[in-house]
């Protein structure tokens, strides 16, 4: 199986939560790397650019003003099956139909406010990871 990146935001709501190093851990036991992490509050611009794809989706204005509501914690993960792997963990978008033991299912409040994004394939993971993260941010283990 591949070694593959992905990218990885605990959103405003979890981050408000304190819920970073519980989120942090299902990772670790799950063999991802955090290669590369930083926290920031984004701005419209840079969320708007990032869920570019959905600008057109009745949601999209809601998404942005949830992500510019507070801080996102950012990270890269690193390891095998990597973009799937996170994926499983995160679970469903919408944290009513999240398997239970999954990060929404157990941090997520709502399909607004949903604790985690995660990268859906590697090629939009690749282009994820260099929206935020430039080469030199990024630490392989
Ligand atoms: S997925 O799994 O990313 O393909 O989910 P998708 O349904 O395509 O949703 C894309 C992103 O929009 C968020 N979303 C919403 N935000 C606010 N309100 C509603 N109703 C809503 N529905 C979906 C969803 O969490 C996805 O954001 P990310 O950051 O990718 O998880």
């Amino acid at each position: 199986m591949a070694t593959e990146r992905t990218l990885s935001i605990i959103k405003p709501d979890a981050v408000a939560k304190n819920v970073i190093g519980e989120i942090y851990a299902r990772f670790e036991r799950a063999d991802l790397k955090i290669v590369a992490a930083k926290m920031v509050h984004l701005s419209r611009e840079k969320a708007e650019g990032f869920y570019a794809e959905h600008k057109e989706r009745p949601f999209f204005k809601d998404l942005v003003e949830f992500m510019t509501s507070g801080p996102v914690m950012i990270q890269v993960l690193e390891g095998e099956n990597a973009v799937l792997k996170n994926r499983d963990l995160m679970g469903a978008t919408d944290p009513k139909k999240a398997e239970p033991g999954t990060i929404r299912a157990d941090f997520a409040s709502s399909i607004d406010a949903n604790a985690v994004h995660g990268s859906d394939a590697v090629e939009s993971a690749a282009r994820e990871v260099s929206y935020f993260f430039s080469s030199d941010e990024i630490c392989p283990r």
